[in-house]
């Protein structure tokens, strides 16, 4: 069995796997280049006392703006309470109130705090820190440093993986191979992510022939730190969680005390005061000194861009954050090719719909990583077969198509717009892997003729309005 990855989703199917041997591959040490490690905000699970699965999947459903498959939402937002345990045994330190219990903060549409947040704002890499840790424990488990290149196919069924290692070609056969390889924000110049995340699970699949589902929903985030980085760093919706609110250069908070309504709406507004030609500022100030406790790791971004948010509001900006559409999968996780899992934000579960609540993300990564991994585990090893000698297929260059991607797959899309991403990433597709999963994208979207959630068109009607 090979995991392709090495952030949550792939750790906690490798750890839920075990005692069944597993490879996992990945070009870097598990952690290194993972979104998972940069998660600030937490993890959502209803373990409040004033809060139930029924409510999660309320709020849950709402967001994702009659889109999400409920029956999965029940199911992944039910596991919630029982993951948290399972992620106390692994060592992860949440953060606890001053009687001891978990501390729970609030994010966008969510109707209650719920969200298990570690350090203040270095959640990612307190559960990566422990599940690493996990990992190195457990002997079944064998990493092997790697890139990924083509999943083999042979008879309907998945078959094995060519990666490659320096110049080496490695032929690795396999009947359960599981994508765990993150999102696509980095087809965006303005992006959260690593640089790394640039779909590449998403082509390995779609040349294995595996189904790709509702890739037009992309989530960009309001408030990325307006720099000039490759990636923008966070400014987790947390702060506004803490009472921070949206402001403009006149100090008007334009979202009128809108600054927790779904992550979709908030980024339109922001993007829409942008596009008038304003400035917008996250103003924090009134946390006050409590910031820099709360929110070490911010603080120290802050601190960086020669900002003090105790005493001024942060310039941000939206910036693609996640992808709510990814490799179709079932219950199990597994794709519409057997033997093909995917799990974490490069699968389509349904969780999300058209627009994901805040820090389901780690939930999903982590539940359905270990769902997946069980289910793998379950299946016959088979007899190796072996792998065909071919060409490897041409690397992905995501520089050629950043431009197209944010022009016109952005916040606010055009039907002209996306007629012309279309037109311009059919050229560029031939032996470039980037541009062929970007014109998926921009397909998908041209195909979606009504805003909803996180696909917006100007011009049309939205037919479900997130509330
Ligand atoms: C955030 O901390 O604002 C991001 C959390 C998430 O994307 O779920």
């Amino acid at each position: 069995m090979i995991i392709i990855g090495g952030g949550i989703a792939g750790l906690m199917a490798a750890l839920a796997a075990a005692p069944a041997p597993v490879v996992l591959l990945n070009p870097v040490a598990p952690g290194e280049g993972a979104a998972s490690v940069w998660s600030q905000g937490g993890l959502a699970a209803a373990v409040g006392a004033d809060d139930s699965p029924a409510l999660h999947i309320r709020d849950t459903l709402k967001a994702g703006a009659g889109l999400c498959a409920p029956q999965m939402v029940a199911e992944i937002i039910a596991a919630g309470p029982g993951l948290v345990d399972t992620m106390l045994g692994y060592g992860v330190r949440f953060d606890t109130d001053g009687s001891g219990r978990l501390a729970l903060g609030l994010e966008a549409a969510h109707s209650r705090p719920r969200i298990l947040h570690a350090n203040g704002d270095q959640t990612g890499a307190e559960i990566m820190r422990a599940l690493i840790a996990a990992v190195r424990r457990t002997p079944s488990i064998r990493f092997l440093p790697a890139q990924a290149r083509h999943i083999c196919v042979s008879g309907g069924a998945v078959a094995g993986v060519l990666a490659t290692q320096g110049d080496e070609v490695l032929r690795l056969p396999a009947r359960q191979v599981l994508l765990a390889t993150g999102g696509i924000g980095a087809l965006f110049r303005d992006s959260t992510n690593p640089p790394g995340a640039v779909g590449f699970g998403l082509m390995l699949a779609a040349a294995a022939g595996a189904r790709l589902k509702d890739l037009e929903f992309i989530q960009f985030h309001p408030t990325a730190l307006a720099a000039n980085t490759p990636s923008l760093p966070l400014i987790s919706e947390a702060v506004r969680g803490e009472g921070a609110v949206l402001i403009d250069e006149h100090g008007d908070a334009f979202l009128n005390g809108g600054d927790l309504a779904p992550r979709d709406t908030v980024a339109r507004a922001v993007f829409a005061h942008q596009t008038a030609g304003h400035q917008v500022f996250l103003d924090a100030r009134r946390i006050g000194a409590r910031f820099a406790t709360r929110f070490p790791a911010i603080s120290e971004i802050c601190a960086k861009a020669g900002i003090n948010p105790q005493n001024q509001p942060i310039p941000v900006r939206p910036a693609a954050h996640y992808h709510m559409g990814g490799v179709a999968v079932d219950a199990s996780g597994q794709s519409s090719v057997p033997g093909l899992f995917a799990a974490g934000e490069v699968a389509c579960t349904g969780l999300h719909g058209a627009n994901r609540l805040a820090s389901n993300s780690l939930l999903e990564a982590a539940v359905c990583g270990a769902v997946a991994g069980r289910a793998m585990a379950a299946l016959p090893v088979g007899n190796a077969s072996t792998l065909p000698e071919m060409a490897l297929p041409p690397e992905p260059n995501a520089a050629a198509i950043r431009g197209i991607m944010s022009e016109h797959l952005g916040v606010l899309r055009t039907p002209a717009g996306l007629q012309r991403a279309v037109a311009q990433l059919q050229a560029l597709a031939p032996g470039n892997p980037a541009a062929e999963l970007g014109l998926r994208i921009a397909q998908a979207a041209l195909a979606r003729k009504t805003s909803v959630g996180a696909h917006a068109v100007q011009g049309t009607a939205a037919l479900h309005q997130a509330a």
